[in-house]
């Protein structure tokens, strides 16, 4: 026999039982037999691993940090808000396990990739993590498999950057557009997929008690009609509410969209905040208000800038797609701008209130309260706080930080701080300059904080039922 022909008659006859394959899959997933695989051990895939394992499936997590594969093995969370508990049990349930070894998935069913998307030096989209992800899929892809990306990025991925890498082993999954009414999903088994491919957006909120994971509806978008159906049925398991959107590319579009609204009303508020405080007029006050009316509004709170993996980075993957189209995205332009100067302002008004009482920024002893993006959480990716620690370090302030959820500052991709967390005593406040709250984590009591500190430059509104002493307080 030539040299290659074994292989190639190999997929020929994965090829004709495609059909089966597909129907298998289907019937597995709608019965929770199917073995999953959620590529990424992070703040998005392991809630979701987990709550596949509580759905009914056989659900293995895969990750290339061998460090957090040894932790979530023995039962150990690494993310404050998931307790070890819940991983401790679906292991024991031997609902879920956790590996490095990739090879396995050739024996998964279904694959999740739950991989990070951030943007480069050039602020560029960063897609190395989904094309390392798909060339590690590839050589293990086999007939009537589901390959889903959860990933956020621009419109277009799926299909243009991972079904061609999936491609590559030989097997098919044909782009076609389908109805979302159901009536087109009749058709599928002609379009002669071996295996299936689809889009479902993340929308993880880290933290957030009010929406659990399996509470967030989840949009699905195929690259056929044949693998929407199929993801739908993944998602059934675990989630209340699914979604069909016509074509992947939808539900990638989906997902900035959702971000860029916060994006850009962020902006709007950070903007109006400035005007505002030259204009003497309380902004929170005025949200509070604007709040009241029952329709056609949505709060958003201003801050010292964007924070976190999603929202400073995201409306830049559909920027730079948009190129493509000659299509100048201002609305992202403009937000990006206006939400990126924050820190800035941040660090420009603790100048002038030390100027006020007839100090300056050098040599200036600042503390920043939070470093966590947000309140209450132990994330601090794109934390506006590291900017403000390096520009008030930049003007020669000597700077220290507090934060409950970070003992230590250690080294990230762009900062390299060496900080430690100081402790938050009545006299150790008292011996700074200026305290600036830069995230309101609610364990603060800021009634003690405002009443021992010097000064205190507020950026959050953290002060705003603070009675005593507001004299010390700068609004922000
Ligand atoms: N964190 C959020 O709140 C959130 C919300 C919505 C969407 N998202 C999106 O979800 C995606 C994942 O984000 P995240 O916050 O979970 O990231 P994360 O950094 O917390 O986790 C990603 C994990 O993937 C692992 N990884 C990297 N490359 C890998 C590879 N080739 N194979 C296997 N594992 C690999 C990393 O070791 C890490 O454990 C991103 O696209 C993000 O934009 C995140």
């Amino acid at each position: 026999m030539e040299a290659g022909r074994e292989d190639v008659m190999a997929v020929e006859k994965e090829i004709e039982l495609s059909g089966a394959s597909v129907d298998a899959l289907q019937q597995a997933l709608q019965e929770g037999t199917a073995r999953v695989g959620v590529v990424g051990m992070g703040y998005v895939g392991l809630p979701l691993a987990l709550l596949f394992a509580k759905g009914g499936f056989l659900t293995t997590g895969f990750d290339i940090d061998s460090e957090k594969v040894q932790k979530l093995r023995a039962g150990e969370t690494y993310i404050k808000h998931i307790p070890s508990q819940t991983i401790a049990g679906a292991i024991e349930k031997k609902r879920f396990r956790v590996t490095d070894d990739f090879d396995e998935l050739a024996e998964m069913d279904a694959i999740v990739i739950c991989v990070p998307t951030p943007l480069d030096d050039h602020r560029e989209p960063d897609l190395s993590f989904i094309r390392d992800t798909a060339e590690a899929i590839c050589p293990r892809l086999r007939a009537g498999q589901l390959v889903v990306l959860e990933s956020t990025t621009y419109p277009g991925t799926t299909e243009e950057v991972v079904l061609p890498i999936l491609a590559k082993s030989g097997l098919r999954c044909p782009v076609s557009s389908y109805d979302t009414d159901g009536v087109t999903a009749e058709a599928v088994a002609s379009e002669e997929a071996d295996f299936l491919l689809a889009f479902s957006p993340e929308r993880e909120d880290p933290g957030n008690k009010d929406f659990r994971t399996h509470q967030i509806p989840k949009v699905i978008g195929g690259v056929n009609a044949t693998s929407a159906r199929a993801a739908r049925a993944l998602y059934q398991r675990g989630f209340d509410r699914t979604l069909l959107v016509s074509s992947s590319r939808a539900a990638e579009m989906t997902k900035l969209l959702e971000n860029i609204f916060r994006c850009v009303n962020i902006a709007l508020v950070n903007e109006l905040k400035l005007l505002c405080l030259r204009m003497g007029i309380d902004i929170w006050e005025v949200i509070e208000a604007a709040k009241t009316k029952p329709f056609g509004f949505t709060p958003f709170y201003p801050g010292p800038g964007l924070g976190g993996h999603c929202i400073p980075i995201d409306p830049f993957y559909l920027t730079w797609k948009a190129h493509e189209y000659e299509f100048p995205t201002r609305f992202i332009e403009l937000a990006g701008e206006i939400n990126s100067a924050m820190p800035e302002h941040v660090v420009a008004t603790v100048g002038e209130a030390l100027n006020r009482r007839r100090r300056c920024l050098q040599d200036a002893k600042v503390l920043v309260l939070g470093v966590a993006y947000k309140k209450d959480i132990d994330d601090l990716r794109e934390s506006p706080s590291l900017r403000i620690i390096e520009l008030l370090q930049s003007h020669g302030a000597r700077v220290d930080y507090h934060d409950p959820y970070f003992p230590r500052l250690h080294k990230m991709r762009r900062y390299n701080l060496g900080m430690e967390s100081v402790n938050l005593t009545p006299e150790a406040l008292a011996a700074y300059d200026t305290v600036v709250i830069a995230t309101d984590h609610s364990s603060y009591d800021y009634e003690a904080i405002v009443a021992a500190a010097q000064q205190v430059v507020d950026t959050r509104n953290a002060t705003g039922k603070v009675r005593a002493h507001r004299e010390k307080i700068v609004r922000c």
